[in-house]
């Protein structure tokens, strides 16, 4: 699998988490996790602003930030309820041998795990990690994730596979990066929500809460070239 450069991990040491996106997540833990003490992992958890939001609000919690990136794990700010891991998403049964979790959260990681070579295997690798992750679970554990949902206009799963194409395509990265993807090169892989949705219940997850936020303003250019009816960001909170 294609790693991205650091020059291209530049871009994610923000955090995507805003206050309106917060709020599903906060709701899920109050209800499922009430006021008892709680175990997290954080996949692909980056420079860990996620994970000390977390870490604030919950004051019982105690969690791990795993990334394939040292250069945003060393973004870190030292927490004493935080260790930060350097490792896979889809090689997770390695890197926290014997640990269980109540929470595992995938906040926009999932769509990195492609294989630049072939789309058909790019479900591989998610599943992979799915898979990891439930074998990390405690019981009664649960999984968080936020992704991007591309729905194709008439193709509901047409925006995705071009955004695969256009950014894993070796020849066109500079134009490519150009445009606007720092993904360029490495590939990324979308999909819509009802994709999205498949892919969780086919690895034997039970979808237990779904939101989204508004319909994103996009140029009318990405309606046209790339299919998109509409984009949003979606949260999934699973068991
Ligand atoms: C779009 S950023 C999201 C960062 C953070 N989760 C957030 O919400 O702000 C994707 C993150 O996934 C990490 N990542 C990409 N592929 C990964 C993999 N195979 N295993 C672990 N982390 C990965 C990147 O290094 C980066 O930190």
């Amino acid at each position: 699998m294609e790693k991205l450069k650091d020059d291209q991990l530049e871009a994610f040491d923000t955090e995507y988490v805003h206050d309106q996106r917060w709020a599903p997540i906060a709701r899920c833990i109050d209800r499922d996790f009430a006021d008892r003490p709680f175990t997290f992992l954080d996949i692909g958890g980056g420079n860990g602003i996620f994970a000390d939001r977390v870490l604030a609000h919950y004051p019982n919690a105690r969690g791990v930030v795993l990334d394939n990136a040292q250069m945003l794990l060393d973004r870190n700010k030292p927490q004493e309820r935080k260790r930060v891991v350097l490792g896979s998403a889809e090689d997770l049964a390695t890197c926290c041998p014997g640990e269980h979790f109540d929470l595992i959260f995938f906040n926009w990681v999932l769509h990195h795990l492609v294989d630049g070579s072939s789309f058909s295997n790019t479900r591989r690798y998610v599943d992979q990690a799915l898979h990891g992750a439930k074998g990390l679970l405690a019981s009664g554990g649960r999984i968080s994730i936020f992704e991007n949902m591309y729905n194709g206009l008439v193709l509901d799963g047409l925006p995705g596979w071009l955004v695969y194409q256009l950014t894993s395509a070796k020849a066109i990265a500079g134009l490519v990066r150009r445009g606007g993807a720092n993904t360029a090169g490495a590939g990324v892989c979308f999909r819509s929500r009802r994709q999205w949705e498949e892919v969780f219940t086919g690895c034997g997850l039970q979808i237990l809460d779904y939101t989204d936020d508004k319909k994103w303003k996009i140029p009318l250019a990405y309606h046209v070239f790339l299919h998109i009816g509409n984009l949003r960001c979606g949260h999934l909170w699973l068991a």
